[in-house]
C-alpha cells in the first residue's frame, strides 16, 4: 500500500537513502532540513525548515493541514557535537535539535492519528543510549532521553491505534559518527532497508547490530560499577 510519508531530516545520511528507497517504492515523501532535498528540485516535496527554531512547531501545524494527513513520521535529525572543555555553548543545541524536535513532531502528529484512530512514527535513536559518553555527552543524553520518551509514548499510544518505533543504531557510515573505531559500520542503503523493514511490522523497538548491543551492554555495565564504587 502507498504510504503518505513525513520524512523529518532526509537531506543526508540515513534519511537521504531511506527517502531514495521510498521514492523507489511509490510512497509519497513530503522532506525536510535545513537544506534542499537530496534528490534536487525534480524531486519529492521538501521544506527547508530548522527543527530547532522557535518557530517549529507552528510552522509543523501548517504542514500537517497543507500537506497531510500523514500515515508515517519518520524522525532521522540529528547533530552531534563532540565536548572540548570548558566550552560547553552546544550542548543545549544538540538537545534541541535531536530530543526537543522530536517531542514537538510527536505533539504535532498525535492529535490527527488519535482522530484517525491510525498513524505509526519511526524514531532514528542510538544503541548508545545506553552508555555514559564523556567525548559527546550531550549526544548520548538526547538519545538516552529519546528512546525512554518513544517507548513510553509507543505503550501509551498503541491502544488508541498509534504504532511508535524506535530504532537504536549502531554505527552508520555517514559525517555524523566522530569515534576513531567503528566497529560493524553498515551502509545507509542497509540502515535503510531496516527502516522499511519496520514501517511493515512496526515493533516498539529494533536494535541493530545485536552484536554491538551486547558488547555495549556489557560496557554500560562496567560503567555502572565504577559509579557505584565511587
Ligand atoms: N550514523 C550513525 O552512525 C548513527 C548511529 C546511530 C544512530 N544514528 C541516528 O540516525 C539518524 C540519522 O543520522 P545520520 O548519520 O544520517 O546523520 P546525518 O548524515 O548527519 O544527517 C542528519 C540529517 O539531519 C538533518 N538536520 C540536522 N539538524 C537539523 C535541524 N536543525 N533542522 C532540520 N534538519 C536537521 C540534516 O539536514 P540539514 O543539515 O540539511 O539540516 C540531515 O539531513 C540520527 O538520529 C542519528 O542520531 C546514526
Amino acid at each position: 500500500m502507498i504510504q503518505k510519508v513525513l520524512l523529518i531530516g532526509n537531506s543526508d545520511g540515513i534519511g537521504a537513502a531511506v527517502t531514495r528507497a521510498l521514492v523507489a517504492r511509490g510512497d509519497q515523501v513530503v522532506g525536510m532540513s535545513r537544506s534542499p532535498s537530496p534528490l534536487g528540485p525534480h524531486g519529492p516535496t521538501h521544506i527547508v525548515q530548522d527543527i530547532s527554531a522557535p518557530d517549529y512547531p507552528d510552522k509543523l501545524g501548517r504542514i500537517l493541514v497543507e500537506e497531510g494527513p500523514f500515515d508515517t513520521c519518520i524522525f532521522c535529525a540529528a547533530i552531534g557535537s563532540g565536548l572540548t572543555l570548558p566550552d560547553l555553548s552546544q550542548e543545549a543545541h544538540v538537545i534541541e535539535v535531536n530530543f526537543t524536535a522530536m517531542v514537538h513532531t510527536l505533539a504535532g502528529l498525535t492529535p490527527g492519528w488519535i482522530e484517525q484512530g491510525r498513524g505509526h512514527f519511526i524514531g532514528l535513536s542510538s544503541l548508545a543510549d545506553d552508555f555514559y559518553n564523556t567525548d559527546a555527552p550531550s549526544y548520548t543524553a538526547s538519545k538516552a532521553g529519546f528512546s525512554n520518551y518513544l517507548i513510553a509514548m509507543a505503550l501509551k499510544l498503541k491502544p488508541k491505534g498509534i504504532h511508535i518505533t524506535n530504532i537504536r543504531f549502531g554505527y552508520v557510515d555517514t559525517k555524523l559518527p566522530k569515534a576513531s573505531w567503528k566497529p560493524l559500520m553498515m551502509t545507509t542503503e542497509k540502515a535503510a532497508t531496516y527502516v522499511i523493514q519496520c514501517l511493515k511490522t512496526q515493533p516498539i523497538q529494533l536494535s541493530v547490530p545485536k552484536l554491538l548491543g551486547f558488547v555495549l551492554y556489557g560496557v554500560r555495565w562496567m560503567q555502572s560499577i565504577r559509579v557505584w564504587l565511587s
